[in-house]
């Protein structure tokens, strides 16, 4: 068992948990992720690691409620504990001497962005963060995010806090002004990452992304997490997850992710007994 030493709200659908893990913590390094059931039987919920402290044995996981098995890990208080965590998993983000890179991170994908942006500055990098929401109450981590980057750029959608617009248009703007990129990392939703991929494949800039399909084992034995990647079946969960942005075919992950919607939404239905909207369903990690 996994015991949970701290739970925060950091924006109407997102919760922060501090989970004791001492073995993921040692070994942890940006851009991996772990695996974690909170019963059984329980669905796998792959997550990106937001944080570790590897002297305290602690993992910081950031999540949406957005379907049955979230919104039970959400129920889950201080005290209480998780029941299977594994990892850490994936390959760790190539970390280098490249001179400056752009991390953007879109709604929660702005936890995830945060070690990697923590790693490539220690590196000696200029570090140059976008973080985007849809609106102010669901941006999280601002200071965080400040004290790992040479600067922070922050876009709402609904021009309710800082710039309005999405990251892309940031970032564009970034670009047209001349700034010089030689690396950049985005995390957040498929279409935003496939939209940053598209804006930096006009610049020549060498594009990293961090992929969320369905996940089952996390071991490439069931094959739930295939994406096509320069026309070849990759696993996500062993080859990744960070891939090539200008590589990566958007339109079938977009497919894959949706496969199971229907079954979420009826397990939703039973768990609430509440007729949702597909729209509250997406994926978590
Ligand atoms: P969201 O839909 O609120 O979007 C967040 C931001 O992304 C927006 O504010 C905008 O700036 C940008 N964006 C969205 N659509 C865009 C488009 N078409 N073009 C350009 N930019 C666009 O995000 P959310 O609801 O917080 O969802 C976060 C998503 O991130 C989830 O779908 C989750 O699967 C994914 N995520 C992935 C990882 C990972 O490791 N790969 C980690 C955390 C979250
Ligand atoms: Fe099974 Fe990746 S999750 S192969």
């Amino acid at each position: 068992m996994y015991p949970i030493v701290k739970k925060e709200r950091l924006a109407p659908e997102v919760l922060l948990l501090e989970v004791e893990a001492p073995q993921i913590a040692r070994k942890a390094k940006a851009g991996q992720f772990m695996i974690l059931r909170v019963d059984d039987p329980g669905e796998r919920i792959p997550l990106t690691l937001a944080d570790w402290d590897a002297e305290r044995g602690t993992i910081t996981l950031i999540f949406q409620e957005v379907g049955v098995s979230t919104t039970k890990l959400g129920m889950l208080n201080e005290g209480e504990a998780i029941l299977d965590c594994v990892g850490p998993l994936g390959h760790a983000s190539e970390i280098g001497e490249y001179g400056t890179v752009v991390c953007i991170g879109g709604g929660v994908g702005i936890a995830p962005i945060y070690p990697i942006a923590r790693a490539q500055r220690e590196a000696g990098n200029r570090v140059v963060s976008i973080m985007g929401a849809r609106t102010k109450n669901l941006l999280f981590w601002e200071d965080k995010l400040r004290t790992v980057s040479d600067e922070v750029l922050v876009t709402t959608d609904d021009g309710s806090y800082q710039r309005k617009g999405f990251v892309t248009d940031v970032l564009k703007l970034l670009l047209d002004e001349g700034e010089h990129v030689d690396i950049a990392y985005a995390i957040g939703p498929v279409v935003m990452m496939r939209a940053v991929s598209h804006l930096t494949m006009e610049y020549g800039i060498h594009t990293v992304v961090s992929l969320n399909p369905i996940m089952m084992d996390g071991t490439g034995m069931c094959g739930a997490c295939r994406v096509t990647v320069d026309g070849e079946t990759k696993f996500a969960c062993v080859d990744g997850p960070e891939f090539d942005g200008h590589k990566v075919d958007f339109v079938g992950l977009m497919k894959r992710q949706q496969m199971y919607l229907g079954q979420e939404k009826e397990a939703m239905e039973r768990m609430t007994g509440l007729r949702i909207g597909d729209c509250r369903l997406r994926n978590t990690k």
